[in-house]
């Protein structure tokens, strides 16, 4: 008898199945974890609001759940789960035909049970099932399942959590410069690996006379990061607001080709300017209106619509090594204007373009965040064309919510939890940005406290919910 099937025969024994393993459902892109409630084969859906995806799957006595993943190469298999009503109960796990695992979940609340495990990228199957229990367990008895994470090897892989930063505050707040102040620099450093400078590679700032470019603000951002190790987003190349008045309100109107040329210009000279620094560029920003249709701005009223493909094909020709993302505000749901998006994307990428990215903004609130299916739907949307995902532009304002701040520091936990656990179970997606560290310093105003530290730079509720979601520190 081979190995691998003494190894299946063993598993059968232990788990009283005969030896029939039902198809296993196919994940259409790569995964890095999933909730358990996704799990094909018999269970029941318990709703609980404490588990971190809201509705674990209650195994039954008898039969499996399984899952046909696309993986990252992995070094260890994460389960969130807690413990029934028996003391006794355990749970089988299984990759492919490998010997399974015995778990015996440790408590009854939710916790993670860690397996070191060696599992090569490409197409697995993951099963769970309960261990055989006494003949009259009751159906309580089997473990509860909330989630199943994959941590891959490669630390590359794992999703950054950037934030966005400010060099310097004209209104004074000395929070607000990262780079000289020491609290800021200390908890940005500490807390996060990548950086988006929040308005000073905007053209406004990088080009506020024609063909006189000023880069302190943001080579000052950029040597900060890079010095100390962090990734930088660069945002952002087109964009049809905080532009200079030369562009707005020229002195002799523009036409296609001159209009074009200045695109053309600007592009090149900044991406040129941190080529080797700078990997990742929002190239167009918000092009749609909320149903679908272009939106107004010089790039479009006088070149057309075509200003998206023209800037990508710029950009792609100044730096061919860069990632270049379009990036939009509410595209988080379907709806019209993610449709817009998604037939661009789909058109660009037919015809060749080089366009690598999308990034979802989520500036959302407590009135109506997207949660974890939303987000996901919509990261496992775009990646079917191939595209990378990231949250790019994260906060969520808590002032019109009732309750007690505590209250809404919890609920607002729950709304970073949900994007970042949708970014984390989709390989496609590698970073989610918050707009921002810390509440004393944001575009939405400090009594929104929309970001993850407090004005005194402590961690809140979101911080921790953040970290936990994202496998840091595991
Ligand atoms: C905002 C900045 O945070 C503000 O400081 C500035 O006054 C206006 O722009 N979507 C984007 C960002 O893509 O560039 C915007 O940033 C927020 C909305």
């Amino acid at each position: 008898m081979t190995p691998r099937r003494a190894a299946a025969l063993s598993w059968a024994a232990a788990c009283g199945l005969a030896l029939s393993i039902p198809a296993a459902q196919a994940d259409p892109v790569a995964a890095r974890g999933f909730a358990a409630a996704t799990m094909s084969g018999p269970h029941r859906l318990v709703s609980d609001t404490s588990a971190p995806s809201g509705q674990p799957a209650q195994l039954p006595t008898r039969g499996e759940l399984s899952k046909r993943v696309d993986l990252l190469d992995t070094k260890a298999v994460v389960i969130t789960l807690r413990r029934g009503c028996s003391h006794r109960a355990r749970l089988w796990l299984r990759m492919d035909r490998s010997r399974p695992l015995l778990i015996t979940p440790g408590s009854d609340s939710w916790h993670t049970f860690q397996a070191p495990t060696s599992i090569a990228a490409g197409w697995h199957t993951i099963r769970l099932r309960p261990a055989r229990l006494r003949r009259r367990a009751p159906l309580c008895a089997t473990p509860e399942i909330d989630r199943v994470d994959l941590l891959p090897r490669d630390p590359g892989a794992h999703v950054l959590l950037g934030a966005a930063v400010r060099s310097q505050d004209p209104a004074a707040n000395p929070l607000a410069q990262v780079t000289a102040n020491p609290q800021y620099r200390t908890t940005f450093l500490a807390s996060f690996d990548s950086l988006t400078p929040e308005n000073e590679l905007k053209m406004l700032y990088v080009e506020p006379r024609r063909e006189d470019y000023t880069f302190g603000d943001a080579d000052s951002l950029a040597s900060f990061a890079l010095s100390n190790n962090k990734a930088i987003r660069g945002h952002a190349l087109v964009i049809g607001s905080q532009l200079p008045d030369w562009v707005t309100h020229p002195a002799i109107p523009w036409t296609r080709n001159t209009l074009l040329s200045v695109m053309q210009d600007y592009i090149a000279t900044v991406m040129r300017h941190y080529a080797g620094q700078i990997h990742t560029w929002d190239v167009v920003n918000e092009a749609f209106n909320d149903d679908g249709s272009y939106r107004h701005n010089v790039w479009y009223d006088v070149i057309g619509p075509d200003y998206v493909e023209q800037a990508f094909r710029i950009a792609h020709a100044a730096d061919p090594t860069a990632t270049l993302f379009y990036n939009d505000i509410a595209a988080e749901r379907s709806g019209l204007k993610q449709s817009a998006i998604y037939a661009m994307a789909a058109d660009l990428r037919n015809r060749g373009v080089a366009l690598n990215g999308i990034g979802l903004q989520n500036h959302t609130d407590l009135g109506g965040y997207p949660d974890r299916a939303t987000i996901e739907d919509s990261i496992i949307r775009f990646a079917q064309l191939g595209l990378d995902v990231e949250i790019t532009e994260m906060d969520v304002g808590t002032a019109s919510a009732a309750g007690t701040p505590s209250e809404r520091a919890a609920a607002q936990a729950t709304a970073y939890a949900a994007a970042a656990t949708a970014c984390w179970d989709v390989a496609a997606c590698r970073r989610l940005t918050v707009w921002g560290i810390t509440d004393a310093v944001t575009w939405l105003g400090t009594e929104e406290a929309p970001l993850p530290f407090d004005v005194s730079l402590h961690p809140k509720p979101a911080y921790l919910a953040l970290t936990h979601a994202l496998h840091r520190g595991l």
